[in-house]
Order: structure tokens, then C-alpha cells, then sequence
């Protein structure tokens, strides 16, 4: 499997807002939508596309179009901020969910939700997921993901750890990751350390 890590100094910008603990929500969510695009616009860099003809007001000319439809699997509910980011650059891909819960005592995923469309066999897919820590909810989403027929899958997140890379690593080493941190590991609540605490409890407010 391999890990790419987005260094581009916006990036390391952007992770410094969402780390900071008193970065208030708002904040927060615009600052995570950053980084999807950023994180997108390099894991899609080797996307094959087709040439296409098109009619500019001056003359023909010719232009290009992606050459299979893309599909975005945000894991519920913190992927949802990657979402959010990535959407707008692609209006038309079709969106997939996966509904994931840690067990707070075991830190052990719980899969509650899955609707994966029948054309996810011949996509590009992205998951989504801000935070990859033990890989338990990453690791669990990508099996329903291959389960379903994908064949292409790129995950894309925001922090990650050795950790977790180690578990995607075993369990799924055809699926690259893209990361803007490799933190240094997990604490004792395996939260990711340095981290910047429950993803989706700061997307949301809640
Ligand atoms: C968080 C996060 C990941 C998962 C990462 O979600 O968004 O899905 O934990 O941890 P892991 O790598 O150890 O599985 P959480 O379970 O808190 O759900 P939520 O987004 O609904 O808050
Ligand atoms: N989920 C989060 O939102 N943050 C962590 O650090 C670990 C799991």
C-alpha cells in the first residue's frame, strides 16, 4: 500500500486552524473543506481522462472529460466534511455512504449503514475519512467497498497515524491513503496524538 503525504504549505496551514482546540466550528468546517480539495486534487492527478471536441465561439478545438464516473464514500458522520469539500469540483459524481460508530470503550468499529450503488464496480472511488487512527472504520468500510465490487479505491484523509496505516497496510494494501500528517500514534483512548480530537463532534458542533 502506499501513503502519500500532501505537503503543500496551505496544507500545513489549514491542519495548524483545525488542530488548534479553541478554532470554533465554523472555522473548523471551512478549513476542513480546504484540505479535501487539497487532498483530492493530488490523489486525482493520474485520473485517466478522454478527449472530447469542443466548439469554442472562435473554432473547434478539443478538451477532455474523465473517463469513469467517480464515486465519494464519506464514512458517517466525520467524512461528511470531506464531502462537503470535494462536491463542488465534481457536481456529478455519485454518492455513496458508509455508516461507521467506534465503540468508545473498545475503539472497535460498528458498522451501521451502508448504501453502495451497483456502477461503484466501475468507478474510481474515493473514501473519505478525516481521521485514520486504529484503521478499524477504514479497514471495515473498504471490505463493504470491495464486497460491493469497487476495484479502484483511494482513500483520502486529514490526520493519520502509523498505526492505522499499519492496519490498512495488512488489510488492504491495494488501496493508497493520502494524508496531509502521520501523527506520532495513538493514546490510550486511541485517539490519535497529537490529533485534533473527535472529528465529527467538531465538524458538527456537537
Ligand atoms: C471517527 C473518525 C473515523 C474513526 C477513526 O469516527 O471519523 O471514522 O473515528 O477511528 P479508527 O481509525 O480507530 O476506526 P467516530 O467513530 O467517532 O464516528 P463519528 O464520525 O460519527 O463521530
Ligand atoms: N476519531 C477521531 O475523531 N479522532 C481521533 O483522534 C480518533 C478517532
Amino acid at each position: 500500500m502506499q501513503t502519500f503525504v500532501v505537503q503543500h504549505p496551505l496544507a500545513q496551514c489549514y491542519l495548524s486552524v483545525i488542530r488548534a482546540a479553541g478554532t470554533p466550528s465554523h472555522d473548523f468546517r471551512r478549513h476542513l473543506n480546504h484540505l479535501a480539495r487539497l487532498l483530492f486534487l493530488e490523489a486525482t492527478r493520474e485520473l485517466p481522462v478522454q478527449e472530447i471536441p469542443v466548439q469554442t465561439p472562435l473554432q473547434q478545438t478539443s478538451g477532455a472529460q474523465l473517463a469513469r464516473p467517480l464515486v465519494f464514500v464519506p464514512i458517517l458522520r466525520a467524512g461528511l466534511g470531506l464531502l462537503d469539500g470535494i462536491l463542488p469540483l465534481v457536481p456529478e459524481a455519485v454518492v455513496a455512504h458508509v455508516g461507521i460508530k467506534r465503540n468508545e470503550e473498545t475503539a472497535l468499529p460498528h458498522a451501521y449503514y451502508a448504501n453502495l450503488p451497483a456502477c461503484i464496480s466501475g468507478a474510481d472511488v474515493f473514501l473519505l475519512d478525516p481521521m485514520l487512527a486504529t484503521g478499524g472504520s477504514a479497514c471495515e468500510a473498504a471490505r463493504q467497498l470491495k464486497e460491493a465490487g469497487a476495484m479502484r479505491i483511494t482513500m483520502l484523509c486529514v490526520v493519520s497515524c502509523p498505526e492505522g496505516l499499519a492496519a490498512m497496510k495488512r488489510a488492504h494494501p491495494d488501496v493508497p491513503v493520502f494524508t496531509t500528517a502521520i501523527d506520532d500514534g495513538l493514546n490510550e483512548k486511541c485517539y490519535i496524538v497529537p490529533g485534533l480530537g473527535d472529528a465529527g463532534d467538531r465538524y458538527f458542533g456537537t
